[in-house]
């Protein structure tokens, strides 16, 4: 089975969150079960520099208004159209953080030129299914199903993953003449969506299936407080929204064999975490404490309920506690997260930026990372936690209530519990999954016995790969 796989960021390319982690992971995840999976991805300029030797597979005299090719390096395609995308900044968004005024042509473009190559446009390149993640994406099913290139004999299935509903990619009516669709495509069925163009929604409505990254999240988006105005599509969709977990690459995140790791370790060398944990202290300037040491990897924004985490930090320092944050995002969270650090030298370092390195060492020394998220598809830095002895302090909401076993007493009694959950994402509320945590804390056996059980779990791809590769294969039997 041949699948194209449309994402706009993918590892190790180009990444600004978990999509690319996914996106990244996916080939390898499905080539067990006979799937072969190609990436199309833009070409940023990053992505460009780190594929020198790609070779030009395809042209656009006229790709929604600019020239394009298709460049091909192995199982990877990159649409190349400087014009939409050779510029500095971000994917999405200048270097001040404002989305790109373009990004309905940048990804209308992408659409376009994912559903002709699909659809068999590029020569010596045959394709069944078409899978498109996110709004960026959104248009290529919608291409497919109202504009197919002429190569296409048969309706293409399409599968819409959604990574993150909160980004709907919405633009004015106006903008609907210039994409190059039939005018019937604009429609209930199509991609109008209130008065304006909805990218991610006519995604949802082309795809012949609609998957999600857990199963909670799937069942979430069918209400207004999650769904974000599509749960009335997704709840008419019925059985066919699907939650799919997301895996992780374990060859990447192995505390055994971690390059990044000042000691490597193992569930039954639990004790080497010691040395990762004085190395972390030591970069973020923390003095050793008497309490847990938390760390945080995250973007800052409202969906992480990082406001919240910085109504409990006085309450986090009280305890006993200690706090390394990671993260980068809304700028006024990253001032009060460097004024919180001055407040209490010693006891919260922050670091604003990325860095994949330092993020892989926070979980190795980290206690516990905290993820109050106020919804989360699926969330990953919760699965690097467990998989490196760094017990998930979460919110119960999407991925975190599918992979995180609270420790109630019935879980702990039989060893089972793998973290802390709480409910709704208040101060009080977080405050309270930080005492309960404390407690765990002082009681090394029980932490241990949390640790070992979080670090036992399966969380490679080889379930999720299969539900994939059953999907693909029943809508490519449906469409024979
Ligand atoms: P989201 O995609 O919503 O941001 P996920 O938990 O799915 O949330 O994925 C976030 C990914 O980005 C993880 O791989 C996490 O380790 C990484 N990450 C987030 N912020 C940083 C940062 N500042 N530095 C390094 N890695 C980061
Ligand atoms: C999105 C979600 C996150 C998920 C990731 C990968 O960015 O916010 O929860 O893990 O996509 O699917």
């Amino acid at each position: 089975l041949h699948v194209l796989s449309v994402a706009s960021e993918a590892v190790p390319l180009i990444k600004t969150g978990g999509l690319a982690d996914v996106a990244g992971a996916l080939p390898a995840a499905l080539a067990p079960h006979d799937c072969h999976l190609t990436t199309l991805i833009p070409g940023y300029p990053s992505v460009l520099a780190k594929l020198a030797g790609a070779k030009p597979v395809h042209k656009w005299a006229d790709l929604l208004g600019a020239p394009a090719r298709l460049l091909a390096a192995g199982d990877l395609l990159v649409l190349d159209c400087p014009a939409l995308f050779e510029r500095g900044g971000r994917p999405y968004t200048d270097d001040a953080g404002h989305d790109w005024q373009d990004n309905w042509r940048r990804f209308a473009a992408f659409g376009r030129a994912a559903a002709d190559i699909a659809g068999g446009a590029v020569k010596g390149r045959k394709f069944d299914l078409l899978h498109a993640h996110d709004w960026q994406s959104g248009l290529a099913p919608a291409y497919l199903r109202f504009a197919p290139p002429k190569q296409l004999k048969k309706p293409m299935p399409a599968v819409m993953t959604i990574h993150n509903m909160a980004f709907q990619g919405y633009y004015p009516a106006p903008l609907f003449r210039q994409l190059g669709l039939p005018s019937e495509a604009w429609a209930w069925d199509g991609v109008e969506y209130h008065g304006g163009v909805g990218f991610l929604k006519a995604g949802l409505e082309c795809a012949w299936a609609i998957t999600t990254v857990s199963p909670t999240y799937a069942r979430e988006i069918r209400t207004p407080e999650f769904g974000m105005g599509l749960e009335g599509l997704i709840t008419s969709r019925g059985e066919n929204v699907i939650g799919v977990v997301n895996g992780i690459d374990t060859a990447e995140w192995n505390p055994e064999a971690d390059p990044a790791l000042a000691a490597p370790f193992s569930a039954k060398a639990l004790a080497k975490r010691t040395a990762n944990k004085r190395a972390l202290e030591a970069e973020f300037g923390l003095e050793p404490g008497e309490g847990p040491l938390f760390v945080v990897i995250s973007r800052l924004t409202w969906q992480k309920g990082m406001d919240v985490l910085l109504e409990c930090l006085e309450h986090l320092v009280w305890l006993g506690g200690r706090l390394a944050l990671l993260g980068s995002g809304d700028a006024a969270l990253e001032t009060a997260f460097h004024a919180a650090a001055a407040r209490h030298p010693g006891k919260i370092g922050v670091h604003t930026g990325y860095d994949e390195a330092l993020s892989h060492r926070m979980q190795a020394g980290g206690d516990a990372i905290l993820v109050p998220s106020r919804f989360e598809p699926c969330g990953l830095t919760q699965l690097y936690g467990l998989r490196y002895g760094c017990v998930p302090i979460v919110a119960r909401t999407g991925g975190l209530a599918d992979t995180v076993i609270d420790a109630n007493l019935a879980a702990l009694s039989i060893n089972a519990a793998t973290g802390v959950q709480f409910d709704g994402v208040t101060a009080p509320a977080l405050k309270n999954a930080l005492d309960r945590t404390a407690l765990l804390w002082r009681n090394r056996e029980e932490w241990r016995s949390l640790q070992r059980a979080g670090m036992k779990q399966d969380f490679s791809w080889r379930r999720s790969g299969a539900a994939y590769a059953a999907l693909y294969r029943r809508l490519v039997t449906a469409a024979a």
